[in-house]
C-alpha cells in the first residue's frame, strides 16, 4: 500500500479577488490529508472515506473519481481501493478539496509510476477543481502540491510566516462554488464597485510580499484586517465568521480574518509568540473550533 498527504493552506490575502488575476498570498499549513492506495485483484473501485464507502460515484466522492478517470490517461486503472483520512474540515476553507486531490493524484502517480512531475501534479488537481466547482483559481491546488508561502498567480515561493497561525472553525458548511457565483453576480451588477475591491485586495499581497521577507508581521497583520472588512464588503462574511474574527482580534491576535471562500468555513488569525492558546480559548468562547497550527514548506508527500 502506498500513502501520500497533502496540506491545507489558509489564505493571508486574496481569496476571491484571485479568481479574477489579482494576486494572493497563501500558506500550506500542517493538517494533512492522507490517502492510501493498493492495487485489488477484483477489477473494482473502492473509494472509503468518512463520507462512505463508494465505487467511482461524483456525488459522494467527487474529486477522487475525477483522479481516477484523469489518471487513466496515463496509466491502466482497474482495480484500485483507496482510502482517504482528513484532519482537514471538509468545505471550510482549509483547501480539503485541493488536498485530497492532490494526495490522490501522488498516490496513484507512485502506484502505477506516471512520472508526473509536481508541477503536472499541480495542473491536473486544478483542471478537476475546475471540473467540480466551475471557475477555480490555481491557488488552493498549486499550494497543497508545492507547499511553504506562495504568492499567485506569480507562483513565487516566499518565506515562511514565524508566527502561530490560529483557525477558528465556525462548523457552517459553505459551498465555494455558490459564493465565487454570488461575487461574480455583485461584480456584474456592480462593476465600479466591486473590480476596485478586487483590485485594492490583490495591492495588499503586492505590498505585503516585502512585509513577508522583513517579518513585518505587525503591518502583515494591519493589512489582513483590512482586507477582512472588503470581504466583508463583497458579501462573503457572516455573522459567526465576524464573531469569532472579533474574538480573535480581542484576545490578541495581530490579525483576524476569513480565509477561503467564507460564508461559513473558517477564519485564520496570526498570533504573537505567547497568546495562541489564549486567542483559541477566545474563539472557543465564541462558538468555533479552535485549532493551532504552523505553516509548512512540505507540499505533497510520500508518507
Ligand atoms: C477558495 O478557497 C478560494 C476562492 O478564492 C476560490 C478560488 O480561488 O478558486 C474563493
Amino acid at each position: 500500500m502506498i500513502t501520500c498527504s497533502a496540506p491545507g493552506k489558509v489564505y493571508l490575502f486574496g481569496e476571491h479577488a484571485v479568481v479574477y488575476g489579482e494576486s494572493a498570498i497563501c500558506c500550506a499549513v500542517e493538517l494533512r490529508t492522507k490517502v492510501s492506495v493498493e492495487k485489488s485483484d477484483e477489477n473494482e473501485i473502492i473509494i472509503e472515506s468518512i463520507l462512505g464507502r463508494t465505487g467511482l460515484d461524483h456525488d459522494t466522492h467527487p474529486y477522487v473519481s475525477y483522479v481516477i478517470e484523469k489518471m487513466r490517461r496515463f496509466a491502466d486503472i482497474k482495480g484500485v481501493r483507496i482510502i482517504i483520512e482528513s484532519e482537514l474540515p471538509v468545505g471550510s476553507g482549509l483547501g480539503s478539496s485541493a488536498a485530497v486531490t492532490v494526495a490522490s493524484i501522488q498516490a496513484l502517480n507512485h502506484l502505477y509510476e506516471c512520472g508526473l512531475s509536481l508541477e503536472g501534479i499541480a495542473k491536473t488537481a486544478h483542471e478537476i477543481e475546475k471540473m467540480v466547482q466551475g471557475n477555480a483559481s490555481p491557488t488552493d491546488t498549486y499550494v497543497s502540491t508545492m507547499g511553504g508561502v506562495v504568492m499567485i498567480p506569480q507562483r513565487k515561493k516566499l518565506d515562511l510566516i514565524n508566527c502561530p497561525i490560529v483557525v477558528g472553525n465556525t462548523h457552517k458548511f459553505s459551498s465555494t462554488k455558490e459564493l465565487v457565483g454570488n461575487v461574480a453576480k455583485l461584480r456584474s451588477d456592480f462593476p465600479s464597485v466591486i473590480e476596485p475591491i478586487l483590485y485594492n485586495i490583490g495591492q495588499m499581497s503586492i505590498l505585503a510580499e516585502k512585509l513577508v521577507s522583513e517579518g513585518d508581521y505587525k503591518t502583515i497583520g494591519k493589512l489582513m484586517n483590512i482586507n477582512q472588512g472588503l470581504l466583508d464588503a463583497i458579501g462573503v462574511g457572516s455573522a459567526e465568521l465576524s464573531s469569532l474574527v472579533y474574538a480573535a482580534r480581542g484576545s490578541g491576535a495581530i490579525s483576524a480574518k476569513i480565509t477561503g471562500a467564507g460564508g461559513g468555513g473558517c477564519m485564520v488569525a496570526l498570533a504573537g509568540e505567547n497568546n495562541a492558546e489564549d486567542i483559541a480559548r477566545a474563539i472557543e468562547n465564541a462558538g468555533g473550533e479552535a485549532i493551532i497550527t504552523n505553516n509548512t514548506k512540505e507540499g505533497v508527500r510520500l508518507e
